[in-house]
């Protein structure tokens, strides 16, 4: 096993009911801007148990975050920010909301001449405003991890950003908010931490059978509540499962002490950011092209998730490392996601060379547990996922 450090101060308050307890966690000397999305939480009643929550203290409000959270909707909001003098941030969403809030944290504090720079020049961010979370959208790990994504239409970019100061003080998960989310949504959710599991986990064997086992067990515990999520998300069985598979899936503990790849989620960014296909989705496109491309790399550990995940246990190595691609383009396809790019658009004539272009551009240039993903291989990726 690898050398590792793990830090990972987010308190986590998990269950039904727990939104209430958002009166104690936020401080009440300090003004607090509550961010938001689109308005899903005004028709689901997460907004009332909020506010209620809050009535002791002192909020103003920022929504309209949007999927993907925007670049220019963000710094209207740090202009409040700034304005305001405000002292605390409290996020209620999913992970775009909880992103941009992190995007804030960083660019409230941020001294250089422009908050674009933390993006563009991947500036860690070692101490941002503070900030809690209520979880309304179990997918990225948002709430427990202290990285963001950031898009930026205009110039059709989606950059990463992160560093220990963007860790949320806090989140509340409460599984009963799965309830009103979309049928979309929820695929995606499940397909997204399913993927950032096996970004951390199918790489080589790298001598960690308990960091392997907590992967698999996280993949097998997604596809058994998957058909339950999906037909019925008021079910709170499956629904408190989903949640805390989804945070387990990027809070760090899997990937201590293990190589990690993450070149599907670069590649699959450019998709988003040239087409708008949701997150998830794109890494549904992605994955099956990039693990039949690093085939040979990836074999051994291919068909150890075959066996244990899948009970495949016939043919030989080779033959069982296949079947494992197949069945996790098939896992995709059982939630609704079609893995084709072609699916969603018709004019992806030149898109690889664009996609090659755009990550030499950001400096990713040597992407996978090998670092031998250039920028020339992630173009074959996406040609090959057509
Ligand atoms: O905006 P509202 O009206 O709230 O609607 C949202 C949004 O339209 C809706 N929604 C959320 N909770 C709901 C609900 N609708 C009904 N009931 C609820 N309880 O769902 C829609 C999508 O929300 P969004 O936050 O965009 O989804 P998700 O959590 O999948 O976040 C995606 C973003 O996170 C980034 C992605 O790239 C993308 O920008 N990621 C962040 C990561 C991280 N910070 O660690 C890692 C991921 O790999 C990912 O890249
Ligand atoms: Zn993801």
């Amino acid at each position: 096993m690898r050398n590792f450090e793990l830090y990972v101060p987010t308190k986590m308050i998990f269950g039904e009911g727990e939104i209430k307890k958002l009166a104690n966690e936020v401080p009440k000397d300090k003004k607090i801007l509550l961010l938001y999305g689109g308005g899903s939480i005004k028709k689901n009643g997460i907004y009332d148990q909020v506010t209620t929550a809050l009535k002791d203290h002192d909020f103003i409000e920022f929504s309209g975050i949007e999927a993907n959270p925007e670049y220019t909707t963000l710094l209207k909001a740090l202009e409040i920010i700034k304005k305001e003098h405000i002292g605390y941030m409290l996020a209620v969403g999913g992970g775009s909301v909880i992103d941009g809030t992190k995007f804030l944290a960083s660019a409230a504090l941020y001294e250089g001449d422009t908050p674009w720079d933390i993006l563009s020049k991947k500036i860690r961010t070692y101490k941002g405003l503070p900030f809690g979370t209520v979880l309304t959208l179990p997918a990225t790990g948002s709430e427990m991890n202290s990285g963001a994504v950031v898009s930026r239409s205009e110039t059709n970019q989606k950059l990463v950003m992160g560093g220990p100061g963007l860790f949320p003080e806090f989140s509340i998960c409460d599984p009963t908010v799965v309830r009103s989310i979309p049928e979309r949504q929820l695929a995606n959710g499940i397909a997204d931490a399913y993927t950032h599991v096996l970004e951390q986990y199918m790489t080589y064997p790298a001598d960690a059978p308990l960091q392997d086992r907590f992967s698999e067990s996280i993949l097998q515990t997604l596809i058994e509540i998957a058909p339950a999520i999906l037909k019925d998300p008021s079910d709170y069985k499956a629904a408190s499962n989903f949640m805390w598979c989804c945070t387990m899936a990027l809070n760090g503990y899997i990937q201590k002490g293990v190589p990690t790849d993450w070149s599907v989620h670069m590649i699959a960014h450019e998709l988003t950011a040239f087409y708008g296909i949701d997150h998830a989705r794109t890494l549904a496109i992605i994955l099956p092209s990039a693990y039949t491309k690093k085939f040979e790399q990836k074999k051994e550990k291919l068909a150890q998730y075959a066996a244990r995940v899948f009970g495949i246990t016939e043919g030989n190595l080779e033959e069982r490392a296949k079947m494992a691609i197949q069945k996790t383009e098939a896992f995709y396809q059982s939630l609704g996601i079609k893995t084709r790019l072609r699916d969603y658009t018709d004019s992806y004539e030149g898109f690889s060379q664009k996609v090659a272009d755009s990550l030499t551009e950001h400096g990713m240039t040597a992407l996978g547990e090998h670092q031998d993903i250039t920028p020339h291989v992630a173009a074959e990726i996406v040609e090959m996922a057509y």
